[in-house]
């Protein structure tokens, strides 16, 4: 049974893209057929922050329009074994979506791939509209501010509302002396206020946008958010890995 899960956020710069294809990656590698799909249509960059926007031929709006099938819209690389991006156009009007042609794709996507992996545009526009309403998971992506975690909040309501069975949030850009100092929310708190599981939480790291802007895979690298993504992954595949002791404040937060 294929899996299709949605990755979106309230807010926007919180993570989703990075997260999605690092997650695409790992998932990919472990030799589930694994697409990734763009949906930020009109705002590509998915495509970047893998490295991949020279290799990306065709996209998502030749296939809703109708000129090309599934096959020839998908981007695969070496590099990525076991991963189809379909990278979403860059001058499509995501208000010219039809919520037939998403389904279309998706029906589709499942007879070929083990994970649908969809990158959704911030927010609760119709094309996330259109997307949780296909969704067997959901993950939210929030900062731990007040506001982000507010607009997670509704993104999760809206999620359950849609019928998407499994709802997880991940906690992005964690400063933890601004934590401890009380100044920026726990993870623990932010599970509290959502009443929903955490599937991670990854630190604030500069590596982050060191690979997003050179499209080198974060998950590779060694540093504190590569490892957080990597326990992520596993947790996706279903391996019991126990959270980080969330209110301890001894070093390795994010190594237990
Ligand atoms: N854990 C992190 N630490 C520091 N920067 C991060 C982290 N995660 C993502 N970023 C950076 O934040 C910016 C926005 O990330 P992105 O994944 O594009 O967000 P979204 O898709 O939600 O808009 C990018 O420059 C990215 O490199
Ligand atoms: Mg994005």
């Amino acid at each position: 049974m294929s899996r299709v899960i949605v990755i979106a956020s309230g807010k926007g710069g919180v993570g989703k893209t990075t997260i999605a294809a690092n997650l695409g990656i790992c998932l990919g590698q472990a030799e589930r057929k694994t697409a990734l799909v763009d949906l930020d249509l009109g705002l590509r960059n998915i495509d970047v922050t893998l490295g991949l926007e020279t290799v990306v031929l065709n996209h998502l709006g030749d296939y809703f329009e109708e000129r090309m099938p599934l096959e020839e819209v998908v981007t695969t690389d070496e590099r990525y074994p076991g991963l189809a991006l379909l990278a979403a156009p860059q001058n499509m009007d995501p208000a010219d979506l039809k919520e037939e042609q998403l389904e279309k794709l998706v029906q589709e996507l499942r007879a070929s791939y083990d994970v649908i992996l969809i990158d959704a545009p911030a927010g609760v526009g119709p094309v996330f509209t259109a997307a949780i309403k296909l969704a067997d998971e959901g993950v939210v992506v929030t900062t731990p501010t007040v506001s982000a975690v507010r607009d997670a909040d509704k993104v999760l309501h809206l999620m359950e509302a849609a019928g998407v069975q499994y709802r997880y949030v991940i906690v992005n850009m964690l400063r933890q002396k601004l934590m401890k100092n009380g100044i920026m929310m726990s993870p623990e708190d932010i599970r509290e206020v959502l009443g929903t599981p955490l599937l991670g939480v990854i630190p604030e790291d500069e590596t982050a946008v060191v690979c997003c802007n050179t499209g080198k895979p974060l998950v590779t690298a060694r540093c504190m958010a590569g490892s957080a993504l990597r326990r992520i992954s596993q947790r996706v595949r279903g391996t019991a890995l126990s959270l980080p002791p969330l209110t301890s404040r001894r070093r390795g937060l994010f190594h237990a």
